[in-house]
């Protein structure tokens, strides 16, 4: 099975497009950073060129995996205040089995979605880069919430990183 239609089962799947209508709603009025489908694709998107120009090899289908569910918990983070990182996973792993992921890149694919909220010194490894495009994907160069946001002063994105 190719990459694409890996990924695309995870897009398409009924839990999953579930959670993203669920977390579009419940986020219809947030002035902050929205977790919805554009910022997931910008995650595997910025993820997925770091990895390119860093070398770093990682397979592109796990890291496009984690950027789409990396926050789809944020749906029981508002029901019912389960950390959104362990939320995603319980979210996720039923849906990555459906997609025809195999136990090995499910372990993978979760403990970077797990540790995705951590900054990590070692900029090599996965959880690190998931957090670094994370951070990367906010445009806080042209956000009008800039000044409310809980951000600290250096991690905001006052400048476009290339
Ligand atoms: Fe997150
Ligand atoms: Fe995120």
């Amino acid at each position: 099975m190719n990459n694409n239609e890996r990924i695309n089962n995870i897009l398409h799947h009924r839990d999953y497009i579930k959670n993203v209508r669920i977390l579009e709603e419940y986020e219809r009025n947030r002035e902050f950073c929205r977790h919805d489908l554009n910022h997931f694709l910008d995650v595997c998107r910025i993820a997925y060129i770091i990895n390119l120009e860093e070398n770093l090899k990682y397979p592109k289908d796990v890291i496009y995996a984690i950027g789409l569910i990396h926050d789809i918990g944020r749906v029981l983070e508002y029901e019912r205040g389960v950390p959104h990182n362990k939320a995603s996973i319980e979210i996720g792993i039923p849906i990555l089995k459906d997609s025809k992921f195999n136990e090995e890149e499910i372990k993978i694919i979760c403990s970077a979605i797990d540790n995705h909220r951590i900054h990590k010194e070692d900029k090599t490894s996965l959880e690190s880069l998931i957090y670094r495009s994370d951070k990367l994907s906010r445009g806080c160069f042209n956000c009008k919430a800039i000044d409310k946001c809980y951000w600290s002063e250096e991690k905001k994105n006052k400048n476009i990183m290339y």
